[in-house]
């Protein structure tokens, strides 16, 4: 059967690519946030998952405000990156898990998550930036990808619950897979920012704290806040979060944080990077 390892979240800001295409990343302003990925990679090369599901949030390269999924997964074996016009390379191919999809895709639905499926789906820097973080060298990387895009871009978004259950489906979907694979969750974008309008910059560090505090042990209290009040919090694109939120709800075991690094800024972005741990839940004693 499938295995869910764990999950990370990162931050996907484009400007780190321009950074990782120039070399950059033991200058003093990068070396902050480039050293936060050196547990990743141990944990990574221990783990050795086999497939990455990645929650994301499509900026306009695959869906654009004419035609928006609130949730969009995709099933190709094969997933392209374009030009988005931030002057990054456009990055190599990644391989898909069509299969794996196909699963996830049932279950949810069965689930009565309504959701779009892909079986073309470009994939933009909120995927290709944190992959690159954690397989650097610009080989091919090591795992197959899920992509499963969350609408945080054109209002209404779904709530803060409604991810962390579309999280805990894809984690019942995943360990019902039969085939032994090990399977991570990544979740992408935030922390607290805001690029555009008066509050251009925002950020918010006592909430940022608050959210990583929260998002391994007890990640419900943070399904509290409406989507309005996240934007008042953590800016108009920290409403990224959401991909953390579904991240979380997919470890379905015994979850545990093992890393976490915060630096601000990257570019307008308050950075971070956080590693959780899933362990399978102790099997209950029959009485
Ligand atoms: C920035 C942050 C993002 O999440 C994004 O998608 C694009 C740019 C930034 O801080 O520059
Ligand atoms: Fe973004």
């Amino acid at each position: 059967m499938a295995k869910i390892v764990g999950g990370v979240a990162t931050t996907h800001v484009p400007s780190i690519g321009k950074a990782i295409a120039e070399n950059k990343q033991k200058d003093p302003y990068w070396s902050p946030f480039f050293r936060g990925f050196d547990y990743v990679h141990y944990w990574l090369a221990r783990e050795k998952p086999d497939v990455a599901v990645v929650f994301y949030n499509d900026h306009g390269l695959n869906f654009f405000l004419d035609k928006l999924p609130t949730f969009a997964v995709g099933a190709a074996n094969e997933y392209r990156n374009e030009d988005e016009g931030w002057g990054i390379p456009v990055a190599r191919a990644v391989e898909g898990d069509a299969d794996l999809s196909w699963h996830i895709i049932n279950t949810l639905v069965a689930d009565e998550f309504d959701i779009t499926m892909c079986q073309e789906m470009l994939i933009d820097h909120a995927v290709t930036i944190p992959l690159a973080l954690m397989w650097p060298g610009g080989k091919r990387h090591p795992v197959r990808i899920v992509p499963v895009s969350i609408n945080t871009v054109q209002h209404p978004l779904p709530s803060l619950n409604r991810c962390l259950n579309l999280g805990r489906s894809v984690g019942r979907a995943i360990e019902s897979y039969a085939r032994d694979l090990r399977v991570m969750i990544i979740g992408t974008g935030g922390l607290s920012h805001q690029l555009d309008g008066k509050r251009a910059g925002f950020i918010n560090k006592p909430f940022d704290k608050l959210c990583m505090d929260k998002l391994a042990g007890e990640p419900e209290a943070l399904t509290h806040y409406s989507i309005h009040d996240w934007v008042a919090e953590a800016g108009a694109q920290g409403v990224e979060f959401l991909n953390w939120m579904a991240m979380r709800g997919a470890l379905t075991g015994q979850v545990t944080e093992v890393h976490r690094n915060y630096h601000i800024p990257i570019s307008n972005t308050a950075a971070a990077t956080m590693v959780l741990e899933n362990r399978p839940m102790p099997k209950r004693r029959a009485a």
